[in-house]
């Protein structure tokens, strides 16, 4: 499948582009393997902190660094877990904006699934076919190079996956591309961030190139695609968390560059930059200007 360049009907032509996405991302990937790697699960969104906890920031940045990707693994898992993944493992994935994998290989290790993931990041297929291979599921885990809007499989999936991937998208294309995807009885899972003041919108999105909605948008868009909402869960205070660690992992960082002692990995003007962007980021989270949730969809049977 080619990805194709696409401009968003419902932003008054301002435009989603594809292409500034994609750079995006590959500008990204080194930075994304150094803060949440080694992988072979790498993923790139907020993590699940237990709720009421604030875990100390004056440790080790190896300690920060393993809360932090250990809080993004304990969303997926949350998630999984309460759509039900565990009493009707889906036997086939759609993992919709699969960055460098580490979703498509959590349903393919823990789910026993046949996952497809779809990118528009060019450098991230190899990436993946690497991490798959190495977890032990390469013949199960199938990523793709491709625009999702442009998708048009038919009747082929018991679960469709969008983990902060539905943000660059345009949400009436997604769900109709995803429900004639799924098979009768399919679902669809959405962890996504929703804007609830509207003034943070072009701050978030212009940080990262997206153009987050609302959750009305969202059930407009579903309902539209005949999709039925089932589950809808506000985990914003517990994901909360996960910007303060994040500041505490580039401090550290930024204290590694200064005493020479790091090898590779960021610039120290992106660190400032992410460090700044990340307190904002959390005050944000914190008064519910933006919302963080889970959502499932149902194709029905
Ligand atoms: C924030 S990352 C999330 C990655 C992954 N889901 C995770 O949780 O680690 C967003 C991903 O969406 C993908 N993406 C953005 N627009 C897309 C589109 N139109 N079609 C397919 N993938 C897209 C990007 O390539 C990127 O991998």
């Amino acid at each position: 499948m080619n990805a194709t360049p696409f401009i968003s009907p419902l932003d008054g032509g301002q435009g989603l582009d594809e292409d500034q996405v994609r750079l995006y991302y590959s500008r990204k990937t080194g930075d994304i393997l150094h803060k949440y790697g080694p992988g072979p699960r790498v993923h790139f969104h907020v993590g699940l902190f237990p709720d009421g906890v604030h875990p100390g920031t004056t440790v080790p940045q190896s300690v920060l660094k393993a809360r932090i990707t250990g809080s993004q693994e304990a969303i997926v898992e949350y998630a999984a877990r309460s759509w039900g993944a565990y009493e009707r493992p889906p036997r086939r994935v759609l993992d919709i904006g699969c960055g460098l994998g580490g979703g498509s290989l959590y349903w393919a290790q823990q789910h026993g699934a046949s996952v497809t993931g779809l990118t528009v990041a060019a450098e991230h297929v190899p990436l993946i076919e690497h991490f798959a291979r190495q977890a032990g599921v390469g013949d199960r885990v199938s990523p793709s190079l491709g625009d999702v809007h442009e998708f048009t499989t038919e009747h082929a999936f018991d679960a469709a996956y969008a983990n902060e991937s539905s943000g660059y998208m345009d949400r009436t294309r997604l769900f109709e591309v995803v429900a004639r995807a799924l098979r009768p009885g399919g679902w669809f899972g959405i962890q996504e961030h929703f804007v609830c003041r509207p003034q943070w919108r072009e701050f978030i999105d212009g940080y990262y190139r997206t153009r987050l909605g609302t959750r009305s948008e969202y059930l407009r868009a579903a309902e539209a695609a005949g999709l039925q909402l089932a589950r809808d869960e506000d985990v914003t205070d517990r994901v909360c968390e996960f910007w303060v660690q994040s500041m505490a992992w580039n401090t550290a960082e930024a204290d590694r560059i200064r005493s020479g002692t790091a090898q590779a990995g960021w610039t120290r003007e992106r660190l400032q930059e992410s460090t700044a962007v990340h307190g904002k980021f959390f005050r944000v989270w914190r008064d519910h200007a933006v919302e963080t949730r889970l959502m499932l969809f149902r194709k029905g049977c």
